[in-house]
């Protein structure tokens, strides 16, 4: 039985494309869920029309509690038989409410390597350091900040002349590869957690 991936995104929604295309075109064993954005009018949403996958902006400001907000998204993510839930650019914290609705069965892609770097502007931070390498993450989402269990990196190089889009940019095109070969280990079954340890069954 295909598994059904849904996305949260708040964006570009670039990464959410790279994964949709590779399920489309068959790439990934799985069936495009929905798309839910926190934010009205983005470009991730346009991409979602486009690729007739069901798109929906579930305001935060309309509900009471972050956990209402959540609840609402819960729900709707359950009625589309969501089994992974990828947050592609999703700039919110998730609560541990929805964190355990979806244990395990929620990946995030950051745009360092971690644990260095964790939070908002991680190339920012990475240039600002000095570091030589940076790269980027996949993992599953815990109750922290881009601190669950890691399933797949990718290193690239920092130039002496790198800014924040430059630097940014490299990473991306890793980010799409990586974020598209763990969804694909995640729908073929062969991602197995263990503590902190994320196995992969080859
Ligand atoms: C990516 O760099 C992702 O790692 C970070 O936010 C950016 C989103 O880009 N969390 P996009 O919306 O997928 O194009």
């Amino acid at each position: 039985m295909k598994k059904t991936v849904s996305f949260l995104v708040s964006g570009r929604g670039s990464n959410f494309h790279a994964v949709a295309e590779a399920i489309i075109k068959g790439e990934i064993p799985a069936t495009v869920g929905i798309v839910i954005s926190d934010k009205p009018g983005v470009k991730a949403l346009d991409i979602a029309r486009e690729l007739s996958i069901p798109a929906f902006f579930v305001n935060p400001k309309e509900y009471p509690t972050r956990q209402d907000h959540e609840k609402a998204m819960a729900d709707l993510l359950k009625k589309y038989h969501t089994d992974l839930v990828v947050t592609a650019g999703y700039m919110r914290l998730l609560t541990p409410y929805f964190v355990n609705e979806f244990k395990n069965r929620i990946i995030n892609i950051h745009p360092a390597l971690l644990p260095s770097f964790p939070g908002t502007h991680a190339q920012k931070q990475a240039l600002d350091y000095g570091v030589k390498i940076s790269g980027c993450t996949t993992h599953f989402i815990d109750e922290g900040t881009d601190s669950g269990p890691i399933i797949l990196q990718k290193a690239v190089p920092v130039y002496d002349d790198d800014t924040e889009d430059t630097l940014s940019a490299r990473i991306l095109k890793e980010e799409h590869q990586i974020l598209i070969e763990s969804v694909k280990l995640f729908c073929q079954d062969k991602l197995k957690v263990n503590g902190r340890k994320v196995l992969i069954v080859r």
